[in-house]
């Protein structure tokens, strides 16, 4: 494959690539600082720390047949790059590549890491985030704004544009691969972007350690890997545990912004997050395109091959809307 950003091929081969850190790459980057116990109440999934092994949501519905029901009783994926237990391993949402990356692509790195790229304390793979960590937000940006993190942000079209839209606002974009990283941080600077950044890590890991119960305004997985062979459905990063996550880490009242151009993978999120009581929806399910998110490559590519873009929006319940 010719050095790209692209960070899969059709569709994902099931191996794992991930690159296992050692002691001295460990790192103790200034923003992030070894956790104390917080009182917030911890998610679910939080509380499973770095288990393997899926487990439904106390209050997640069984939304349908077996052949739609996602997580259940599966391995799902964000068991591993945890944190917790060393070495052990479990199913990802993502794949790791070989980091191939073009001349612009490292001068991006080289230039402007510093600027937008956040490190964070690795556990045992260089996409872990290590159990106990919290990120200094406020250090980060230099205050405090409703914050907003994408899971998987790719090429960073969707952060760089919205971020410079709202500069009231603040944004973490999540990507395991730096050569998608490298392309965010080059339109990051294009823009001028100074309320956004990037963190390498998986995003379940992110979600789980870095962040405390209702610190999120919003949480958006644009085009997530479709994962669309039925053995591969337990890397689906919209699965039971995630779902735990972001309804721990979003206030109430704050959003989950999602799309997909896979029929199947849209079904999929209807029937889980249409049947969490935690999420209520805005809208019509599928609603309209949200006018925010800019086109990318991925959606382009879902379109000119005549598939239907779902935008899915839902709203974590306030205790008021729950009763
Ligand atoms: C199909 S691309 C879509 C990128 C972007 N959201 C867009 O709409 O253009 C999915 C991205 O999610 C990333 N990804 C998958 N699982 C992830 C995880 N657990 N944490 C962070 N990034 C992840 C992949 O590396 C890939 O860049």
């Amino acid at each position: 494959m010719a050095p790209s950003d692209d960070p899969q091929a059709d569709e994902p081969q099931d191996t794992a690539d991930e690159h296992i850190v050692t002691p001295s790459e460990h790192t103790s980057p200034p923003h992030v600082r070894p956790a104390e116990p917080t009182s917030a109440p911890s998610s679910e999934a939080g509380r499973r720390n770095d288990s393997t092994e899926a487990s439904s949501s106390s209050n997640h519905q069984s939304p349908g047949p077996p052949t739609h029901h996602p997580g259940l009783g599966v391995q799902v994926s964000a068991g591993a790059n945890r944190g917790g237990t060393p070495f052990r391993r479990g199913v990802v949402s993502f794949v790791r590549r070989s980091p191939r990356m073009n001349v612009s692509q490292q001068k991006a790195l080289d230039r402007l890491s510093d600027r937008y790229l956040v490190d964070v304390p690795r556990d045992t793979t260089s996409t872990s985030v290590a159990a106990g960590s919290t990120l200094d937000v406020a250090g980060i940006f230099g205050r405090t704004a409703p914050l907003t993190v994408e899971i998987g942000s790719g090429s960073g079209d969707t952060l760089a544009a919205v971020a410079a839209a709202h500069p009231d606002r603040d944004f973490i974009g999540f990507e395991v691969y730096l050569p998608s990283i490298a392309t965010t941080l080059n339109k990051l600077a294009e823009k001028d972007v100074s309320n956004a950044r990037v963190i390498m890590a998986d995003a379940a890991a992110g979600l789980e350690h870095l962040f405390v119960a209702g610190q999120l305004d919003e949480v958006w997985t644009f085009f997530p890997d479709p994962w669309r062979k039925k053995r591969h459905h337990k890397r689906r990063i919209v699965n039971p545990d995630t779902i735990d996550l972001v309804t721990s880490r979003v206030r109430p009242g704050g959003l989950w912004r999602l799309a997909t151009d896979w029929q199947d993978y849209a079904d999929w999120m209807l029937d889980l997050l249409g049947h969490d009581d935690r999420l209520e929806s805005v809208g019509a399910q599928p609603g309209p395109r949200w006018t925010e998110r800019p086109l990318t490559r991925y959606e382009n590519k879902g379109v000119t091959s005549g598939r239907v873009v779902h935008d899915f929006t839902w709203r974590v319940r306030t205790v008021e809307s729950a009763s």
